[in-house]
């Protein structure tokens, strides 16, 4: 069955007693709630990985990494591996963000390898595509996330749960949303990649995430839209309250 997911990527936002702050309320407000098809997830700095699954393990959200190695251990400062979060239980990661492709020169290649180092480890992956504002214009945006999808889909096989996050970069952070037909198109044409690439059944059952400016004003018309199954939400993530509205929208629509 599909899972409606609103996951938070915090980014490298916070200072220590917020995130205890955050944790807490977040986990009482969750308490009474029942969740139903809603998965809940927080994606902190790594730094901050041990407190956030000490507080999950006894409250309804889950935590998950904002990137991994695609190496197991070994001598590379500074890298986290995918059996060391497995170790944490850490139960998703997302992969190839628009920020880490353009900063950090992630290919296509090197997302792939990340998520083969994942799926070994029993995490899911949280994969992100989507095209710039300058691909948007050229009338490219389709062939870029075919690309995206070709790439970090290669010999991949979907047995375990695989997330995908569209997050088109000109919306980022930017206050710039994608009307909800513009997402629902993308999300259409990612659903319909899966279909012929898995099965009708892995297409019906993935779930597709939207990215950019999300906020509790434009939530409820991103997730009526049929192909769109929850929010990967960066600004409006680290505020309780705009995060829980957003939690609440959810689970009044889904
Ligand atoms: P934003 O970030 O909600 O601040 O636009 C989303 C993301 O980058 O995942």
């Amino acid at each position: 069955m599909r899972r409606t997911i609103i996951a938070g990527n915090w980014k490298m936002n916070k200072l220590f007693p917020e995130v205890e702050d955050f944790l807490f309320e977040l986990s009482e407000n969750l308490e009474a709630k029942d969740l139903g098809k809603i998965d809940v997830i927080i994606c902190p700095p790594s730094l901050y990985m041990e407190i956030a699954t000490d507080v999950a393990v006894d409250s309804k959200f889950y935590i998950g990494a904002q990137n991994v190695n695609d190496k197991d251990l070994g001598a590379y400062t500074g890298e986290i591996s995918a059996c060391m979060l497995d170790s944490m239980d850490i139960d998703y990661c997302i992969i190839g963000h628009s920020e880490r492709r353009e900063y950090y020169s992630e290919t296509n290649e090197m997302i792939n390898a990340k998520v083969k180092r994942l799926q070994e480890n029993a995490i899911v992956p949280i994969i992100c595509v989507g095209e710039t504002l300058e691909q948007r214009e050229q009338g490219i945006t389709q062939d870029v996330i075919l690309e995206q999808l070709n790439g970090a889909f290669k010999d991949i096989r979907i047995e375990e749960n695989v997330i995908i996050a569209y997050e088109p970069v000109w919306a980022i952070g930017t206050g710039k949303t994608a009307t909800p037909e513009q997402a629902q198109e993308v999300h259409f044409l990612i659903r319909n990649w899966i279909r012929e690439n898995y099965s009708p059944l892995t297409a019906d059952n993935l779930s597709i995430l939207y990215g950019g400016s999300m906020k509790p004003a434009n939530t409820a018309e991103l997730l009526m839209q049929p192909d769109i199954d929850g929010g990967l939400i960066g600004g409006s993530s680290l505020d309780i309250s705009q995060f829980t509205q957003m939690i609440d929208t959810a689970l009044n629509i889904k």
